[in-house]
């Protein structure tokens, strides 16, 4: 096992935490304030965050939407750079976030800033930013990813860096009231799902990365099993810091990842405009299915200790089903001809794009992933 591991986001867990968002940004800030489409003014976070950063001179960016786009989040590069800002405060859910990273790098980049999600330039430098969370799902709040949408070329690409992790992220679970179900549902199967692709490989004698993996698969399924309490204080606390544990660096330590599933789900949702978690439970149990040689050990482990069922020969098989199951109790769509896309012609077009791009050529922890098999995979989901 070898590794090096930093994560340098601290936390603000728990209800009331906006308030401190004022301690946290340096005196004389002149902060971009980047949202979404409006949810935070109707549920009050707006209001709160607006207090918090009384003092601060404000210049506000709306209208960052669901897989938010380079061609939004290039007006608020120009913004950054017009009002000379350096501090960006993004408030939402994970395309908020996700957008925020990408302007921060951009508006210290002077090249084509299409650079930054197709990997072409390596981000040096960015604005300092964080973030105040109104949707458990991501990670996106203490992690350095970020995934773009190019709208005009129909291209979603994911970035990373040690620049844009947020300096500090405030997680209030009260700001999840005003959360539509689809969107609480999205975010417990995505969480489940970041766990599943550091885990769902091969054994590696990593006892913490597991343990700690099916600790967190666990609290998943309880949270879907006590789907009825989601209105309480402990379900929404224990949904955000589950979320937030499912993809912050450390379940990935020194163990092999198969990111499979979300390479294919990012087409997905790029060709037909299918929620990200649910391209997910869509694809990820045709993937098990399909990958349940090469997997079967971890399936097994995740079988017992995760869904404790008991150790027949068929244990991989019944721990895949029990993934299915999971997803459809909670009203998630497990084919494509859930999702409404049926038509023949769609798919098609979707493994033409698919066979085009460089980076599915070989995806999966063994590289063995090829257009060939994510058509079959595709195929056995619709
Ligand atoms: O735009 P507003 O009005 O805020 O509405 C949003 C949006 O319509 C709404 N919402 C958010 N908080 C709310 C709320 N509505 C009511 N009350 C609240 N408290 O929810 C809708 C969806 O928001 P979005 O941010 O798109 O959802 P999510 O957090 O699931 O983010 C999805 C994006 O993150 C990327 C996905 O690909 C997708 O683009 N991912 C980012 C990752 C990362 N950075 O590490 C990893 C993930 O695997 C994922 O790929
Ligand atoms: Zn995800």
């Amino acid at each position: 096992m070898k590794f090096n591991y930093q994560n340098p986001t601290k936390l603000l867990f728990g209800q009331g935490q906006i308030s401190e968002v004022r301690g946290q940004i340096p005196a004389g800030s002149r902060v971009l304030l980047a949202y979404g489409g409006g949810s935070i003014k109707a549920n009050g976070v707006y209001d709160q965050v607006m207090s918090a950063l009384q003092g601060f001179t404000v210049v506000e960016f709306s209208g960052i939407e669901p897989n938010p786009h380079f061609e939004t989040l290039e007006k608020a590069v120009d913004l950054v750079k017009e009002h000379d800002l350096n501090f960006i405060l993004a408030v939402g859910g994970g395309s908020v976030v996700d957008g925020c990273k990408f302007v921060a790098a951009a508006a210290h980049y002077d090249g084509d800033h299409w650079d930054i999600p197709s990997g072409k330039h390596r981000i040096q430098k960015a604005i300092p930013l964080a973030s105040v969370l109104t949707l458990p799902a991501t990670g996106s709040e203490t992690n350095g990813n970020s995934v773009i949408t190019r709208k005009s070329t129909g291209e979603k690409l994911a970035f990373g860096s040690p620049h844009v992790y947020p300096v500090f992220s405030v997680l209030d679970p009260d700001t999840m009231k005003t959360l539509p179900e689809r969107q609480i549902k999205n975010g417990l199967v995505d969480a489940f799902v970041h766990v599943c692709e550091q885990y769902l490989t091969f054994p590696t004698g990593t006892l913490v990365q597991d343990g700690y993996a099916e600790a967190l698969l666990r609290t998943l399924i309880q949270l879907g099993q006590t789907y009825s309490e989601r209105d309480t204080d402990e379900w929404r606390a224990n949904l955000m810091y589950a979320a937030n544990q499912g993809l912050n660096g450390l379940i990935s330590c020194g163990v092999p990842q198969d990111w499979a599933t979300h390479q294919i789900g990012h087409e997905l949702t790029a060709c037909y405009g299918i929620d990200h978690a649910q391209t997910l439970s869509i694809i990820q149990p045709s993937l098990l299915r399909s990958q349940i040689e090469l997997k079967r050990e971890k399936l097994e482990q995740m079988g017992v200790t995760v869904f404790a069922l008991p150790k027949t020969e068929d244990l991989a098989e019944k721990t895949i089903d029990a993934i299915e199951d999971f997803y459809q109790e909670l009203a998630m769509p497990i084919r494509l001809s859930d999702a409404k896309i049926t038509e023949q012609n769609d798919i098609d077009t979707l493994m033409q794009i698919i066979e085009g791009r460089d980076f599915l050529q070989a995806i999966g922890e063994h590289g063995k992933i090829t257009p060939d098999v994510i058509k079959e995979i595709v195929y056995a989901a619709r």
